[in-house]
């Protein structure tokens, strides 16, 4: 079973619109996937709620421990609230395999992003080598001289893997608004999001 969690302290930099679209993804491989979501504010599963009972089936849950019995490929996608520090985030780490941080590319984010990767590196050494850390940007304007700040920053950090950058575009909105994931709208609408969403999937893997 794979356990992937999406977090970064600050709100709006994407956790709920790249775990449920990477839901969306699994399921439309076959794979047995539960959203877990842990954010009061309940977006996940706003969007499982609008998913239409045609689509593979996403499963979703608000409870962190509901999940026992799980297939061996199954996979779980965590989406935490912003916020989270101390006790309760290292309760949540340690169900994860995979922690993708999403981050916006702005000052202020990326300060908070690395604040964060070192909160994750003061956890102790027994979870620090279990979970692997990804970094995605998010919301990018190519070419802007911020998207090259935060490129360059992210190439910086030792240990964590800088896996993709995601363009800011409107087939996300459609997506939270329809229940669906990019792979599941027009393929020449999204053909660049599924470019970007590449590296990601090679990254995070099937099993
Ligand atoms: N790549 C993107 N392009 C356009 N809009 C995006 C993108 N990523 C997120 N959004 C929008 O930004 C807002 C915040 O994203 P969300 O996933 O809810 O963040 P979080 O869960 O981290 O608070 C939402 O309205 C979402 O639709
Ligand atoms: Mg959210």
């Amino acid at each position: 079973m794979k356990s992937i969690m999406f977090y970064n302290s600050k709100g709006g930099s994407g956790k709920t619109t790249l775990a449920v679209n990477l839901a969306a993804y699994y399921a439309k491989a076959g794979i047995p996937t539960t959203i877990v979501d842990l954010d009061p504010q309940q977006s996940s599963m706003q969007w499982l709620d609008a998913r239409p009972m045609s689509k593979p089936k996403v499963s979703g849950t608000k409870k962190f421990n509901k999940l026992v019995k799980r297939a061996k490929n199954a996979v779980v996608i965590y989406d935490l609230p912003a916020a989270i520090y101390g006790n309760k985030l290292t309760s949540y780490i340690k169900k994860a395999n995979i922690v993708v941080v999403p981050v916006l590319p702005s000052p202020i984010d990326m300060k908070a992003a690395k604040e964060f990767i070192q909160s994750l590196r003061a956890m102790g050494s027994v979870i620090r080598n279990r979970v692997q850390i990804g970094l995605v940007a998010n919301r990018c304007r190519a070419h802007t001289n911020i998207f090259l700040e935060l490129d360059s920053y992210l190439l910086k950090e030792k240990g964590i893997k800088y896996v993709t950058a995601f363009r800011d575009n409107t087939n996300y909105l459609k997506s939270a608004r329809s229940g669906l994931g990019i792979f599941e709208m027009g393929e020449a609408m999204t053909a660049q999001d599924r470019e970007e969403w590449k590296p990601l999937i090679r990254w995070l893997g099937i099993k």
